[in-house]
């Protein structure tokens, strides 16, 4: 694939992700997390029709038989001969409660990269530790968190009082949170949204320093993509919560299933990410409507240049109706 298509990939992985932005926040706080889901699903998958790209899904809505549209295995793009042969991680609506109630830090996510560039992560848990790029090579996910605080504190020059760690807000994380508070460090808790966490630490500016604990698996991947992007580093432990899916992990090829996995275990080579905001957050701006249209914040990276693109997209809906594929 040439450097010039994958340059113009980074264009068209930010039309994909604004399209499914666009379609879910119309469904911001009015109570309803599927019709919200199915929006973001449904924007997405029309709107990577156009591309000309081979593409698979990797990290998608579930299964083939759970999912209609972006199951795992699905073909998406152009698909003609000579087509760009790429693995696609896609979360349309990270946040699906966060937008049904009206919270904030909802995106829409999308990770592309080379056949084999993204782990195949099952539907399933994942412990993390994720930092930004001045605390990179510092974290063991095997070590306690009083530990991982003292050396992320000596590797950004930083007393462990000075760090403040974003943990999901979940009963299983009380452990967590009170050896954070024993070693004096300071806890930030979020409610959803563990993508937006992990990338918070990697980003300018950041109120938090690291992200600790359990969430999705395929939210993990899609972390790492993005802070392979930004000099950030993520390790990850898949949770399983049966044999059975166990199992399906052993089947996905993953290797050994209790393995820590590294940053370029779940994100290597020339990986294109995006993101745009759907509702309000930290890091980017949720949908605006405005007279006509709507306004969109997104964000571009590729790992190969690291150059992380802000985009403001002001839509027009007279111009281009299509482009209102929210409404409802
Ligand atoms: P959804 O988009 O599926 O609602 O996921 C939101 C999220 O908060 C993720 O960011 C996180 O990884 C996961 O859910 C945590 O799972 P749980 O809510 O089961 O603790």
């Amino acid at each position: 694939m040439s450097t010039a298509f994958h340059r113009l990939l980074s264009v068209e992985a930010v039309r994909i992700t604004e399209a499914a932005a666009l379609a879910a926040a119309r469904w911001m706080g009015r109570g309803d997390e599927k019709a919200a889901d199915h929006a973001a699903v449904t924007a997405m998958r029309n709107e990577m029709e156009h591309i000309a790209i081979d593409g698979r899904i990797v990290i998608g809505e579930g299964e083939r038989d759970e999912a209609p549209m972006l199951y795992i295995g699905e073909k998406v793009g152009r698909c003609a001969d000579g087509d760009f042969a790429c693995d696609i991680a896609v979360d349309p609506l990270e946040g699906t409660s966060i937008t049904a109630r009206g919270g904030s830090n909802a995106l829409a996510v999308i990770a592309m990269a080379p056949r084999g560039g993204l782990l195949h992560a099952p539907d399933t848990y994942m412990k993390k530790i994720a930092v930004g790029s001045e605390a990179a090579g510092a974290i063991d996910i095997q070590a306690s968190v009083t530990e991982n605080l003292y050396r992320i504190a000596a590797k950004k020059n930083m007393g462990v009082a000075d760090l403040t760690v974003c943990v999901l807000d979940r009963p299983r994380h009380v452990d967590i949170i009170t050896e954070v508070r024993a070693a004096g460090a300071r806890v930030f808790l979020i409610q959803d949204g563990d993508v937006s966490g992990a990338v918070a630490c990697a980003v300018e500016e950041s109120p938090v320093d690291v992200l600790m604990g359990t969430g999705g698996a395929p939210e993990g991947v899609l972390a790492a993509a993005a802070l392979l992007a930004l000099g950030g580093d993520i390790q990850g432990q898949l949770m399983f919560r049966s044999d059975e899916e166990r199992e399906r992990a052993k089947a996905m090829s993953i290797g050994d299933p209790d393995r820590v996995l590294r940053i370029d275990d779940m994100a290597s080579g020339n990986v294109v990410f995006a993101a745009t905001g759907v509702t309000d957050g930290a890091w980017l701006r949720g949908v605006r409507y405005v007279a006509g249209g709507a306004q969109t914040e997104s964000v571009v990276m590729r790992s190969t240049s690291g150059t992380i693109r802000n985009i403001t997209a002001t839509h027009n809906f007279v111009k281009h109706p299509r482009g209102d594929r929210g409404r409802i």
